[in-house]
């Protein structure tokens, strides 16, 4: 699906509640575009296999389906967003998620992306999926701890049971996807990060597309949205043309 293309196209957000697909699509983004993912779970799931400090106190809370507290976040994803390959632009994939990390990484990318150099604006791309979908997709959520790959059970199942195509590791299921703590995840998404929509709404920046289409037509619907935002941008006037 992905053709690689090389082109700057600045910070690309994907919104959504859990199982949305937002891990995904990223892949497909970066494959496409060339851009690192930056996924703060993954990031949080790092600290917390290493048992640094913040690991140790994220564990309790990613346990429960709560989010982790803001200022917990602010540290980890400057040090990631400061990282020479971000420079091309990156896909942002869980971040921010409450409307005060989305008014801190808007004061952030002012200072130190596009203070130094123009760069295309970032593009919200808002992850549209009904409820029980969502249920399904996590609960039948399996991925390869050696590479990393995405499969489900109901949708898009390995060749042979439980085990990667790529690799042939044994699939595993994600700590927070058992079933009492998914509710506390969606409820996490309504209560707090449905904000950030209505934030990124009133800036009239927010692109909403179907992802509860196949696979393939969420990401040709993605890959519509970054391409027609970065070519109508100009680095001249640094605005949209
Ligand atoms: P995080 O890791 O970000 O999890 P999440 O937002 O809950 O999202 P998921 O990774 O579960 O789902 P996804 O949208 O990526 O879907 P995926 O592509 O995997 O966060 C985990 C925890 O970390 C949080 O609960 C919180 O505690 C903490 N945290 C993280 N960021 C934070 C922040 N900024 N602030 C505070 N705390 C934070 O797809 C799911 C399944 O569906 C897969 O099996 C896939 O194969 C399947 N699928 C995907 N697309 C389709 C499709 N179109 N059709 C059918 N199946 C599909």
């Amino acid at each position: 699906m992905a053709n690689k293309t090389a082109r700057n196209i600045g910070p690309v957000i994907l919104l959504g509640p859990p199982g949305a697909g937002k891990g995904t699509q990223s892949k497909q983004i970066v494959e496409r575009y060339g851009v690192p993912q930056i996924s703060t779970g993954d990031l949080l799931r790092d600290h917390v296999g290493r048992g640094t400090e913040l690991g140790l106190e994220a564990r309790v809370i990613m346990a429960r389906g709560e989010l982790v507290p803001d200022e917990l976040m602010y540290g980890i994803v400057a040090t990631r967003l400061r990282e020479a390959d971000c420079q091309g632009g990156f896909v942002l994939d869980g971040f921010p998620r409450t409307a005060a990390q989305a008014g801190w990484l808007d004061a952030f990318l002012e200072k130190e992306i596009f203070e130094k150099s123009k760069k295309c604006p970032p593009v919200v791309i808002q992850m549209l999926v009904d409820y029980t979908q969502l249920l399904l997709r996590l609960t039948g959520r399996r991925s390869c701890p050696t590479c990393g790959r995405l499969y489900n059970i109901h949708s898009q199942s390995p060749l042979a049971d439980e085990l990667c195509d790529v690799d042939g590791s044994k699939l595993v299921i994600r700590d927070d996807d058992r079933e009492e703590v998914i509710s506390g995840r969606l409820a996490a998404y309504e209560t707090q990060t449905r904000r950030v929509a209505d934030y990124y709404r009133a800036q009239k920046r927010l692109v909403a597309i179907n992802a509860e289409r196949l696979m393939e037509e969420v990401t040709a619907q993605i890959f519509g949205v970054i391409d027609r935002h970065c070519l109508g941008w100009t680095p001249v006037a640094g605005r949209r043309s």
